[in-house]
């Protein structure tokens, strides 16, 4: 299938990787800096006699005609970026968050319909060995009622990763870490908890970053359609280093926590009946050498079967929306002082522009 992987920054290798891995032929890429782009086809060790290099993603898009594209851009550029690519007709694999807007989100699952192709979001955490096993006891019901589910994501994000890129921390552009580095676990808890939420209660705060115009500390109380609660704990500001994304579930027959830097270690596996608990903590663990983990590969392979078989991505369009939803109801919630009730039919991380003034740091 020809591939065309757009925005090549710290995420591309990721993409690359999986690319190559999966058997795509990689047709083209882009990144609008020239310079940038020159840079990336070293690093990315991409061929020039095979891989043509854009600056502009519509010429690429009508001079290849890929089948498949990535969008690992700045956030605020993945909407327009992905619907060029659904009206060109390629299949879209878009990083997350899948776009700065509900409004923005359901324009792409609707034109990807429409145009018959494949829309999937890189939620890759989704596809640790740990989390499968954790979703699969909940869907066998193996942890009985689902009572309570947290996701804490305690990472570390110094003021020159803030200064890499203009876009980092802008409302426009990223939101702040429960719209970036949250994001994945607060889709793995809605995907364990389930799609339907009552409402949500949040604060959250700017506590280390005054460069930065989102949070960097976000901390959130769910109430689930299904009786359960969750609680959404996510912040940048650990002393520094990366200390662990961790999710635990606790059901009235089981017990399960899944740690590591991201999600990628079965700690705890507390489940009635089991009688080897260490063996499935063992057999469900992975290492990560860094908070992205390996799971690029597994969203492609998901992407190529679902095309393949005409069926939606495990991680379609309406799953990168739920995760988009729960964010923007957290920030409106922070703002309000007041529950959020969900669903919501719009929201745009642009309505917070306004939220932490200059001095509030
Ligand atoms: N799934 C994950 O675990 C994961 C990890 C890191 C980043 N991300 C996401 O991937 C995206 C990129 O993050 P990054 O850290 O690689 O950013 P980055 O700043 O390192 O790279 C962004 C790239 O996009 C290019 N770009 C921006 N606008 C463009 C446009 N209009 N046309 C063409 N190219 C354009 C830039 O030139 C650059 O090459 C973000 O949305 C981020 O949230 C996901």
């Amino acid at each position: 299938m020809r591939y065309a992987l757009i925005g090549l920054g710290r995420i591309a290798p990721n993409h690359i990787r999986a690319a190559k891995s999966n058997g795509l032929e990689i047709v083209a890429v882009c990144c609008r800096d020239p310079e940038e782009l020159r840079l990336a086809m070293k690093r990315l060790e991409l061929d020039h006699s095979k891989v043509r290099a854009y600056t502009d993603h519509r010429r690429l898009l009508s001079e290849c005609a890929p089948e498949l594209v990535a969008v690992a851009t700045s956030s605020g550029a993945h909407a327009q970026i992905a619907l060029d690519c659904i009206d060109s007709g390629a299949n879209v694999l878009v990083e997350k968050p899948m776009a700065m807007s509900l409004e923005d989100a359901d324009e792409m699952i609707r034109r990807a319909a429409l145009k018959k192709v494949k829309l999937g979001v890189c939620h890759q955490n989704r596809f640790n060995k740990a989390i499968q096993k954790m979703h699969q006891a909940v869907e066998d019901q193996a942890l009985g009622r689902m009572l309570y589910g947290t996701i804490q994501v305690r990472w570390s994000r110094g003021e020159a990763y803030y200064r890499q890129a203009a876009w980092r921390g802008t409302w426009a552009d990223d939101g702040g870490c429960l719209m970036n580095q949250c994001i994945h676990g607060i889709d793995l808890l809605r995907w364990m908890m389930g799609n339907d939420v009552i409402d949500v209660t949040a604060v959250t705060a700017r506590q280390r970053h005054p460069y930065i115009e989102g949070e960097d500390l976000g901390l959130a109380i769910v109430r689930f359609a299904n009786g359960g609660y969750g609680m959404i704990e996510g912040t940048v500001n650990c002393y520094d280093d990366d200390f662990e994304e961790r999710l635990c579930l606790f059901g009235t027959e089981g017990t399960v926590c899944v740690g590591g830097l991201a999600t990628n270690r079965m700690e705890t596996w507390h489940v009635r009946g089991e009688t080897d608990a260490d063996a499935v903590c063992r057999e469900n663990s992975q290492e990560s050498e860094n908070v992205y983990g390996s799971g690029h590969d597994l969203v492609y392979a998901d992407m190529l079967q679902a095309v393949a078989e005409d069926r939606s991505p495990a991680i379609d369009g309406q799953a990168g929306r739920r995760a988009l939803e729960l964010v923007l109801a957290i920030y409106a919630s922070a703002q309000q002082g007041q529950p959020i009730s969900l669903p919501l039919l719009k929201g745009s991380a642009l309505a917070f522009r306004s939220d932490f003034g200059a001095d509030d740091s």
